[in-house]
């Protein structure tokens, strides 16, 4: 016994030191390569699927293009899987993907060749467990190769943070999504499952401890984040991590630039044929909004959406015969898989938008809507609710919803506002999504989460 609580903190204090003792050397050389001055700080980001394209990485480079810009003294870092691409390869896909320009000569890359560590097909039982050793494997390769003064994961492997916090590196996260959390937990019905889930949900609250800085990417996400932190009881320690929500930034640039006036009687949705999106809620609406107004004889509800497989094609026949069975055919569209000058010409003529999804977590297609200065007419829950369509200078920039019947009378309503109101609207709604959703107010975000402080 005696011999463990010696050995164990030695053992551990000779890993450390292997660790940085190795870190000074390769900051300099990596530094000297890139002929950056010698106090130059190093700031990683722990991002293993960098090259994929997706609403993550457009965060990763957002903020790593900011950091270019207004910090000279701080060299980003990213540590990548991806080992097929290069550098000029990603910084390429970047600036091609997101218009996002990377300056190559003040970033640096850490390929790592262990990825498969954290891929869950790794491990087909306990993949949360799985994936979540095999981040601490992943991160030990990415520090073994680089030691940075600080670091950011981007990608939710929150159980690096406590390796980093181990060898006294400042660390942070950015969570788009938890990996689990209480209220995730509450609607997992097999009680055999759920001791695996709370014993995996204590570790993971403790490692989100471990971070200094914490950013989520809307109020869904922090708050079940939040709900994870206070897990199984919340820390009585002052001072305890308060997650903050920076927004990704969409590009509303197209969209902005439409006209807001000459609109049709059109109402539009823009939403996977999936069934949480409630399409026949929306049709059901336009069936009540005719029988208590039938002067809107020439409304069309147009239904843009992916449609993928046969499911999603079931789905779209079934809302068809909907269609027909309330009598309103003639007054419904469908656009499916439609090309993006399509989409945009649709946000042209209409003059309502809408989602009727229950509890959406987001909702970008909103924000498109209001770019577009289409009125939103939204599902009164979630991101829609809390995020998005919410008030600007004290006034409306949409309305919500629940069934039906009140669908249809805020279309009606839209459609009663008198020009000078009905232009307002719309341009209210237009600038608030352009500003609150910008890559201005991401910058300022991600400024006031207190990023900086991580390298002092
Ligand atoms: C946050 O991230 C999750 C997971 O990637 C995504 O589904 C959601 O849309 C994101 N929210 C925002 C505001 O982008």
């Amino acid at each position: 016994m005696f011999s463990l609580v010696i050995t164990i903190p030695l053992l551990f204090l000779c890993v450390v030191l292997l660790f940085t003792a190795r870190s000074h050397e390769q900051r300099q050389r990596v530094i000297e390569d890139l002929s950056l001055p010698p106090n130059t700080k190093t700031l990683a980001f722990f991002h293993p699927y960098c090259n994929a394209g997706g609403g993550g990485e457009r965060v990763l480079w957002t903020a790593i293009a900011y950091i270019q810009r207004t910090r000279p003294e701080v060299l980003p870092v990213v540590y990548t899987g991806d080992i097929d691409a290069t550098k000029d390869s990603i910084v390429q896909k970047a600036q091609s993907r997101f218009s996002i320009a990377l300056d190559p000569d003040r970033l640096h890359f850490v390929f790592l060749t262990r990825r498969v560590l954290v891929e869950d097909s790794t491990y087909p039982h306990f993949t949360l467990i799985g994936q979540s050793m095999g981040s601490v494997g992943l991160v030990l390769e990415a520090l073994w190769n680089f030691v940075p003064h600080a670091y950011i994961d981007t990608m939710g492997y929150a159980f690096t943070l406590p390796i980093l916090r181990i060898l006294g590196i400042p660390a942070g996260a950015y969570v788009h999504y938890p990996t689990v959390s209480p209220p995730m937990i509450s609607r997992v019905a097999r009680p055999s499952k759920l001791v695996y889930y709370h014993a995996f949900m204590l570790l993971y609250s403790l490692a989100l401890r471990c971070a200094q800085v914490l950013m989520v990417n809307s109020t869904w996400t922090r708050k079940h984040v939040a709900a994870v932190l206070a897990y199984p009881f919340s820390s009585s320690r002052r001072g305890t991590i308060k997650p903050r929500v920076v927004y990704p930034s969409c590009d509303t640039r197209e969209m902005a630039k439409l006209p807001l006036d000459a609109r049709a009687q059109v109402v539009v949705s823009i939403a996977q044929f999936r069934p949480e999106k409630d399409h026949a809620m929306q049709i059901r609406a336009l069936h009540s909004l005719l029988q208590t107004h039938p002067k809107y004889e020439k409304v069309q509800l147009v239904l843009i959406g992916g449609c993928r497989n046969e499911q999603d094609q079931a789905r779209v026949t079934a809302l068809e015969n909907l269609a027909v069975e309330l009598g309103v055919k003639e007054h419904v569209t469908f656009v499916l898989n439609a090309p993006y000058p399509d989409v945009l010409a649709w946000l042209r003529r209409a003059s309502v938008g809408l989602n009727t999804m229950l509890d959406e977590h987001f909702g970008i297609n909103v924000v498109e809507f209001m770019a577009a200065g289409v009125i939103p007419i939204v599902h009164a829950s979630g991101g829609p609710l809390e995020d998005i369509v919410v008030p600007f200078n004290g006034k409306n920039t949409g309305y919500h919803a629940k069934s039906p019947e009140t669908f249809a009378a805020a279309i009606h309503e839209a459609f009663s506002l008198s020009p000078a109101e009905d232009r307002e609207i719309r341009r209210r709604a237009r600038t608030w999504a352009v500003q609150q959703f910008s890559e201005a107010e991401f910058e300022a975000g991600w400024e006031a989460s207190g990023w900086a402080k991580l390298l002092r």
